[in-house]
């Protein structure tokens, strides 16, 4: 594995590994266990669009793994102002051992892998968000035991989340049913990887999708660069919403996972977030432990070289 740019390039065995050094570094972090992988390295941290959690947890990560990480302000660099992602990529493999980016365009992701010479991990596009899937199929193994032959579901936008969990429970032997709107279905390039898996269901009926559910997914109706849209969304998933009738129809002890941030009334309701805020918060944590298994994988044998 040479990048992170989306859960469609990675194995089954690949992310097995990464989950399970996840949960050795969560370990020893708790346990205050030195874990110094990349000592001496450094993390260039490209956003082109807002974050709380993936900034955060992708500073402190490469900090706790003893390295540098670096913000970079997507508007306040020359790709803001036009310089080639060609270039950028062969600048900053000279000085970097690693960059994280979350933009707009996926291509740009794969452009910046393709032109670089190190390791690159997409950090959120509109197409896909891996980082947070991984840390979602952490908690869920983490609380539930096993992924194999669970079912999940996702209420919503088929969106980047959207997207990367299909293809994340998929591999990993779970089956996925989601429900959003018509109009707003899931990527075509993910349809198409996912309809040679009988437990893919793409619906329209949130309830349905719900059925029997051992853990149900939401996210935003407007993803970041979507703002424009929000009012017209708002009445597209005015019946998608992640609330107590809907989480009736899922098994009695159904996780409910949120990547965050969450509008409490649209696609979840206050009272079912706080009932199931210890699962959310520790997806929220696994963000750290996940991505810093990540950056292990993708970079420490460098430090060899
Ligand atoms: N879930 C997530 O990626 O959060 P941020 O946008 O705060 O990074
Ligand atoms: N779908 C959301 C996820 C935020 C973490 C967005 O792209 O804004």
């Amino acid at each position: 594995m040479k990048h992170l740019l989306k859960l469609l390039d990675l194995s089954a065995e690949e992310i097995t590994d990464i989950l399970n050094l996840a949960d050795q570094l969560k370990y020893e972090q708790k346990h205050k266990i030195a874990h110094h992988h990349l000592k001496g390295m450094t993390l260039g941290m490209i956003f082109a669009k807002a974050s709380t959690r993936t900034r955060v947890s992708f500073e402190v990560g490469m900090y706790q793994l003893g390295g540098l990480p670096m913000y970079l302000s997507a508007s306040d660099m020359q790709i803001g102002r036009g310089e080639p992602i060609e270039d950028t990529a062969r600048v900053l493999s000279r000085y970097l051992d690693g960059i994280m980016i979350r933009t707009f365009d996926q291509e740009q992701v794969e452009d910046l892998a393709r032109y670089g010479s190190i390791p690159v991990i997409n950090a959120l596009t509109d197409f896909a968000h891996p980082c947070q899937v991984l840390a979602d199929l952490m908690t869920v193994r983490e609380m539930k035991g096993s992924l194999e032959g669970l079912k999940a579901c996702y209420i919503g936008d088929g969106n980047n989340m959207m997207n990367s969990l299909i293809v994340g429970c998929l591999k990993m032997g779970m089956s996925i049913s989601v429900a959003c709107p018509p109009g707003y279905e899931p990527d075509e390039t993910i349809l198409a990887f996912a309809k040679d898996y009988p437990g893919f269901n793409l619906l329209h009926d949130p309830k349905q999708a719900a059925a029997d559910a051992d853990v149900v997914f939401t996210d935003v109706w407007a993803s970041m660069g979507q703002e424009d849209e929000a009012e017209r969304r708002r009445q597209a998933f005015a019946g998608y919403q992640v609330n107590a009738e809907v989480l009736a129809a899922a098994k009695p002890d159904a996780m409910v996972q949120h990547c965050l941030p969450a509008h409490r009334g649209e696609e979840i309701t206050h009272e079912v977030l706080e009932a199931h805020a210890a699962e959310i918060f520790e997806e929220a944590e696994n963000r750290l432990h996940a991505q810093k298994a990540v950056l292990v994988t993708l970079m420490q044998d460098r430090r060899k070289m």
